[in-house]
C-alpha cells in the first residue's frame, strides 16, 4: 500500500516536472503577475525582508502636495511607478530564474545561480526590469553568427581576453594603447569575477565618444530573428559547457576590419540611418552651421515626451534624437563631435555610454571605476540641506564637440552658460538679440511660472540663485602661449564667456541644485551627484548602464536637451517646493548608495558577460541555467 503511494507520488511529482515549466509557457504571456506571485512563494523564503535589514529600501510615500502643479504630480507618479518596480524584487534564485523566463523568453544563461549568490552576497538589489539594457543591447547579436563574431572580438585591439580563468596579456596588443587607464579600470572590474567566467575576448572603446551606427534595417533584421530564435527548451536539452576558444586562438589572428569612419561634420546622416524610418530625425538632412539658433530652436514645449506643463514625463524618449531633429544643430555630437572613429557593421564592442542609435554593449563607464576627486567627489558627500545655499552651480570646460567660429553657438554647453548667466539673458530679454546667439527665450516663456512675476524679468531673477560659468573655453584649432601651454581664453567666445575659478566638486555640494550636462559624451560627474546631498538635474543624449534603475523625478530631475524648461523647473523648486527639491536629493543619494557602488557595477558587467558569453558560442540555443526547474521540483 505504501508502495503504492510512493509509486503514485512519484508519478505525481514526475508530472509536476514537466507540466511546470510547460505552464511558464502558457500562462506567463496571460497573467504575469499571478505566476510572479505563485513562483515567489513557492520559491524559498530565505533571505526575506527580515533577515537583511541592511538590503531593504523602504521609499517613503510623498507628502501630498495636491497643489495642481504638474511636477507635483510627475513626483507622484515617479513614486507610485518605482514603488511597483521595487516590489518585483527577487530574494531567491528560483524567483529571479523565474522572472528572466518571464522578461526574456529563454532560460537565464549558464552561471546564472553563481551571480544570484554572489549578488545577494553584496546585498544587491536584484530587480529583473534593472537589467532591460543587457538584452537591449545584446538582442541584435543573436542575429549574427557566433564563430564570426569569435573571430572579430578576437581580432579587435584594446580587448580584456579571458582565457582557462586568467586574464592574458598578448603580445599582439599595442604596447601603449590609448587612455590605457580606462582598459586598466575595466579589466580590475573583470578581475572580481574572474573565477566565474568561461573564455572571453571582450573588446572596449577607449575613445569618449561612441563608434557603432548600424543602420535601422539591419538590426531591425537582427532584432527580429533573436525574439524567432527564443526558446523555453526542456530543461533535459540543456547544455552548460562552453565551446572552446581554440579555433580563434590561431597565430597571427584572423583579420577584422571594422571600416572605421571619419566624416565629423556628416555625423547626423550616419545617425539619422541608424533611425527608425519614420522617426522625424529620418526625415531631416544636416543643416548649414551657419543657421542662426532662432531658425533651429523649437518654439513651443509640446514634445511627445513632454507632459502637461512642459516638464518631460518619458525621460528615455527626451534622451532619443531619433525624436528630436532640432538636435542636430543644438548638440555638439551632431554639429561635429571631437572625434569620429565610427563603423557602421555590427560585431562585439564595448562601451561606457552611447546615443539610443549606438550598438555597442553598454558597460559602466571606465570613469566611475577611477578613485579621482574630479569624478567621484572623493569622500564628501556634502552638508545637510538646510546649510546650502538655495541656487543652482555649474563648472566645466566648454567642451562637447570641436567648437570652432563658424559653429559654436550650437554646442549644448554653450547654450547652457549663456541661458543661466543673468546678464546675457537680461541682455536679451531687453532687446539686443545679438547677446545670446545660443538661445530664444520663446519657448521658455510660454512655461507658467510664479517667481518671475509679470514686469518681473528673468535676469534679476536668474542673478539670485544661478552660479555657472567655464574655466576653460576649448577653442578649435587649439591655442598655445609662448611657453607651449594650451590657452584658457578664446578670441571668438571671449565677448560671451568671461572665465571663471572652477570648483572642486566638494565645493558645489555647497548649493542645493547641481545640473548635469553633456561634454563630449557622457558626464562623468553624475555618480558623484546622485551619491551628493544635493539635488541632481540631468539633460543627457547619451544612455548608461545604470538608466534602469534611476527614476527621473524621483532619484533626479530630468530637464530638456535645449534647456527650454530649466527655469520653470527652478521657479518650482524655489517658489515653495523646497521639500521636494530635498526629498530628491535625499532619494537619489540613498538609492545610489545602495544602486550604483562598485559591487553593482561588477554585477551588471557579469550578467552582461554571461550573455555574451552565450550569444557568442556556437552551441548558443541549447546552453541555459534550468537547475532551479529540476532541482527545486524534486525537494
Ligand atoms: C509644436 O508647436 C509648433 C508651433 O506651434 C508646431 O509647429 C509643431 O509642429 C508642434 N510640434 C509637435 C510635436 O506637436
Ligand atoms: C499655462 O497655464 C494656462 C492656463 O492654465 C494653460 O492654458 C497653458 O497651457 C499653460 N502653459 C503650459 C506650458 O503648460
Ligand atoms: C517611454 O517611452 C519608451 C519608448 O517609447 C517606452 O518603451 C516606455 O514604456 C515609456 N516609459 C514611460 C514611463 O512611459
Ligand atoms: C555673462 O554674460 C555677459 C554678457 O554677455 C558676459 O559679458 C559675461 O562674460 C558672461 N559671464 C560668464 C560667467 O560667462
Amino acid at each position: 500500500m505504501l508502495l503504492v503511494a510512493r509509486a503514485r507520488l512519484k508519478y505525481l511529482v514526475i508530472a509536476c516536472i514537466v507540466t511546470i515549466p510547460l505552464l511558464y509557457f502558457v500562462l506567463y504571456q496571460a497573467l504575469p503577475d499571478t505566476i510572479a506571485s505563485v513562483v515567489s512563494s513557492k520559491a524559498s523564503p530565505k533571505g526575506r525582508p527580515g533577515n537583511k535589514g541592511d538590503a531593504q529600501h523602504v521609499t517613503p510615500s510623498p507628502a501630498k502636495v495636491n497643489d495642481g502643479h504638474p511636477i507635483s504630480g510627475l513626483i507622484e507618479n515617479a513614486y507610485a511607478r518605482f514603488s511597483g518596480l521595487l516590489g518585483k524584487r527577487s530574494w531567491s534564485l528560483a524567483h529571479a530564474a523565474a522572472r528572466y523566463r518571464e522578461l526574456r523568453g529563454r532560460h537565464p544563461p549558464p552561471g546564472f545561480d553563481k551571480w544570484f549568490e554572489e549578488a545577494q552576497s553584496h546585498d544587491a538589489i536584484i530587480v529583473e526590469e534593472f537589467f532591460d539594457r543587457i538584452h537591449h543591447d545584446i538582442n541584435p547579436f543573436w542575429g549574427t553568427d557566433p564563430q564570426e563574431m569569435r573571430r572579430q572580438a578576437r581580432a579587435l585591439p584594446h580587448a580584456i581576453r579571458v582565457r582557462n580563468g586568467k586574464i592574458a596579456h598578448p603580445k599582439d596588443h599595442d604596447a601603449n594603447p590609448p587612455r590605457e587607464d580606462r582598459l586598466e579600470l575595466w579589466e580590475k572590474l573583470v578581475q572580481d569575477m574572474l573565477p566565474y567566467l568561461p573564455d572571453l575576448d571582450i573588446p572596449v572603446n577607449l575613445f569618449d565618444e561612441p563608434r557603432m551606427l548600424v543602420p535601422w534595417e539591419d538590426i531591425a533584421r537582427n532584432v527580429a530573428e533573436e525574439q524567432t530564435s527564443r526558446r523555453l527548451f526542456p530543461p533535459r536539452e540543456a547544455a552548460a559547457e562552453r565551446t572552446s576558444f581554440l579555433d580563434v586562438d590561431t597565430d597571427p589572428p584572423q583579420a577584422f576590419d571594422p571600416e572605421w569612419i571619419d566624416d565629423k561634420p556628416r555625423y547626423w546622416d550616419y545617425v539619422s540611418r541608424a533611425c527608425p524610418p519614420n522617426s522625424p530625425a529620418r526625415k531631416v538632412q544636416p543643416l548649414e552651421t551657419a543657421t542662426p539658433i532662432d531658425a533651429i530652436f523649437p518654439t513651443s514645449p509640446n514634445m511627445s515626451y513632454m507632459g502637461d506643463g512642459g516638464f518631460i514625463s518619458n525621460f528615455t524618449q527626451a534622451q532619443d534624437s531619433c525624436l528630436q531633429p532640432h538636435l542636430r544643430d543644438m548638440h555638439g555630437t551632431f554639429v561635429e563631435p571631437f572625434s569620429m572613429v565610427t563603423s557602421t557593421k555590427l560585431f562585439p564592442f564595448f562601451s561606457g555610454s552611447k546615443l539610443s542609435v549606438n550598438n555597442e554593449l553598454l558597460i559602466p563607464a571606465a570613469m566611475y571605476l577611477s578613485s579621482e576627486t574630479r569624478y567621484s567627489g572623493g569622500t564628501k558627500h556634502g552638508g545637510p540641506w538646510a546649510g546650502k545655499k538655495n541656487g543652482l552651480v555649474w563648472r566645466g570646460t566648454a567642451s562637447g564637440g570641436r567648437n570652432q567660429e563658424h559653429n559654436w553657438w550650437h554646442y549644448q554647453r554653450h547654450r547652457f552658460v549663456q541661458m543661466l548667466n543673468s546678464s546675457a539673458v537680461a541682455l536679451v530679454q531687453s532687446g539686443d538679440s545679438g547677446a545670446g546667439p545660443t538661445f530664444t527665450l520663446k519657448a521658455a516663456s510660454s512655461y507658467n511660472m510664479s517667481a518671475p512675476r509679470e514686469g518681473q524679468l528673468l535676469g534679476p531673477w536668474l542673478h539670485e540663485w544661478s552660479d555657472v560659468g567655464f574655466n576653460r573655453l576649448d577653442c578649435w584649432p587649439e591655442r598655445h602661449d609662448w611657453l607651449g601651454r594650451l590657452r584658457l581664453d578664446c578670441p571668438y567666445t571671449d565677448p560671451f564667456f568671461a572665465l571663471v575659478a572652477s570648483k572642486p566638486m566638494a565645493e558645489q555640494y555647497n548649493y542645493k541644485f547641481l545640473p548635469d550636462i553633456d561634454g563630449n559624451s557622457y558626464s562623468a560627474r553624475w555618480r558623484g551627484f546622485l551619491l551628493s546631498t544635493s539635488c541632481p538635474l540631468k539633460a543627457t543624449v547619451y544612455t548608461e548602464w545604470h538608466d534602469d534603475r534611476l527614476m527621473p523625478w524621483l532619484h533626479f530631475v530630468p530637464f530638456d536637451n535645449t534647456f527650454m524648461d530649466i527655469y520653470a523647473i527652478m521657479d518650482y523648486f524655489l517658489d515653495g517646493h523646497d521639500a521636494e527639491g530635498q526629498r530628491i536629493a535625499e532619494e537619489g543619494r540613498n538609492w545610489a548608495s545602495k544602486v550604483l557602488r562598485r559591487e553593482d557595477m561588477m554585477l551588471y558587467m557579469w550578467r552582461l558577460l554571461l550573455e555574451y558569453a552565450r550569444v557568442l558560442d556556437p552551441q548558443r540555443d541549447r546552453l541555459g541555467f534550468v537547475d532551479d526547474l529540476t532541482t527545486d521540483a524534486l525537494t
